[in-house]
């Protein structure tokens, strides 16, 4: 007998395939929608459909009547919501595309869910681009990462709102919606305002997931450049412990109603470029020969969330180490080189900001 039913929106995807195996696993019947836009995402099905059951819905969630049909044929325990247009370099020759993606087709899942399951708790995966770029906060250079010179824990969700680019509009405008259905319609919905996730079956390159892209390009002896001067920093959370967090959540939907969420790894768990060539160095047993360029408009030589209020009130935190965490992306791409045989830059279409480094 299976359990609980959850929506996984954006489940063929990095995140959501993981999401969909973790649920499976704990005997939730899970809905994988997805309108498979993303490549790879036919690779990553076909690894959940070796070992999870799930039931698949090829739905594009500006499609307002299909996302009504899917919710009114079963009615839903929990909905995580991952689908997204995720590149900020689409947002902005685009903006029409990724505003009706990300904050309409966040739209029409809210009414969704507000019509046919309003008690089911709704994680939406936001970003902390909600913040913009932190003027504000001061950096200092200490050894091989920048730091904050005056926040000890990193960024907290009391930090400003700072819309920036037309992602960061569209998301932070699903952001808002998302905490105000849980406000005016009493949805236990929240946001989860995500730093750089990292993790297996991320198929990364140059300007997208820069974890999994080092990983990949040094295994496979391909060039890697590192823009400024690579001591640029992040906290990154590995895939399986934001999971943890997605399920804390739902099984307290009271605590998390209404309330945003800054989630990473946090200050114990932060990674600079030049960092993450000495792990893979390590794990290689050979020198990664590098190119260096300038620093790319913008970048921003640190970011790091401050995850406390998550710890506090769900009893959450990070297990996976960053060593830990890039051992393991670095065994899955080892093991699964076939899959990056043609050059993973023409295999990913979209580049997401999300994960890029220093563009971040
Ligand atoms: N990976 C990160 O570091 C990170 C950081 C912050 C926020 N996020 C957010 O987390 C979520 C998941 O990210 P990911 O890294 O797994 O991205 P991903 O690109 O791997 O997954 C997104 C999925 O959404 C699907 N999709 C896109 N447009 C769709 C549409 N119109 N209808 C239905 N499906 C659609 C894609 O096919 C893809 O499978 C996204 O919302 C992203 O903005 C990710």
């Amino acid at each position: 007998m299976r359990g609980k039913r959850v929506l996984i929106t954006g489940g063929a995807g990095f995140v959501g395939c993981n999401a969909a195996r973790y649920f499976g696993a704990r005997n939730w019947q899970v809905t994988v929608l997805d309108n498979l836009s993303r490549e790879g995402t036919d690779q990553n099905l076909h690894w959940l459909q070796d070992g999870t059951r799930f039931d698949f819905e090829q739905v594009d969630i500006r499609d307002r009547a299909e996302v009504e049909r899917v919710f009114s044929e079963t009615r839903f325990n929990a909905v995580i919501h991952l689908a997204a247009q995720v590149a900020v370099t689409t947002s902005v020759t685009d903006p029409r595309t990724d505003f009706m993606i990300n904050a309409l087709g966040t739209f029409n899942l809210l009414e969704a869910a507000r019509q046919h399951c309003p008690e089911a708790p709704f994680i939406f995966a936001s970003t902390n681009k909600v913040y913009g770029k932190i003027d504000g906060a001061k950096y200092q250079l200490a050894g091989s990462r920048y730091t904050y010179a005056d926040r000890p824990h990193g960024i907290d969700e009391q930090q400003a709102l700072d819309f920036l680019s037309p992602y960061g509009c569209s998301k932070g405008a699903a952001d808002q919606y998302t905490l105000d259905y849980a406000r005016i319609y009493g949805l236990p919905a929240t946001s989860f305002r995500q730093s750089c996730i990292y993790g297996t079956r991320q198929f990364g390159i140059e300007d997208q997931g820069w974890i999994a892209w080092f990983t990949i390009a040094s295994r496979l002896r391909r060039n890697i450049t590192i823009f400024g001067d690579g001591k640029q920093v992040r906290d990154v959370l590995y895939v399986d412990d934001l999971l943890r967090a997605y399920e804390a959540a739902i099984v307290s939907p009271d605590k998390i109603a209404g309330q945003a969420f800054n989630i990473g790894g946090g200050p114990r768990h932060v990674l600079s470029l030049v960092e993450l060539v000495e792990l893979l160095e390590k794990k290689l047993g050979r020198k990664i020969p590098l190119k260096w360029d300038d620093w790319r408009p913008g970048d921003q030589r640190v970011y790091i969330s401050d995850i406390r209020k998550l710890e506090t009130v769900l009893g959450w935190k990070p297990e996976t180490g960053v060593a830990e965490g890039v051992g393991q992306l670095a065994n899955w791409v080892q093991v699964n080189e076939h899959l990056f045989a043609t050059p993973a830059e023409s295999r990913v279409a979209a580049t997401s900001e999300e994960t890029a480094l220093p563009a971040a």
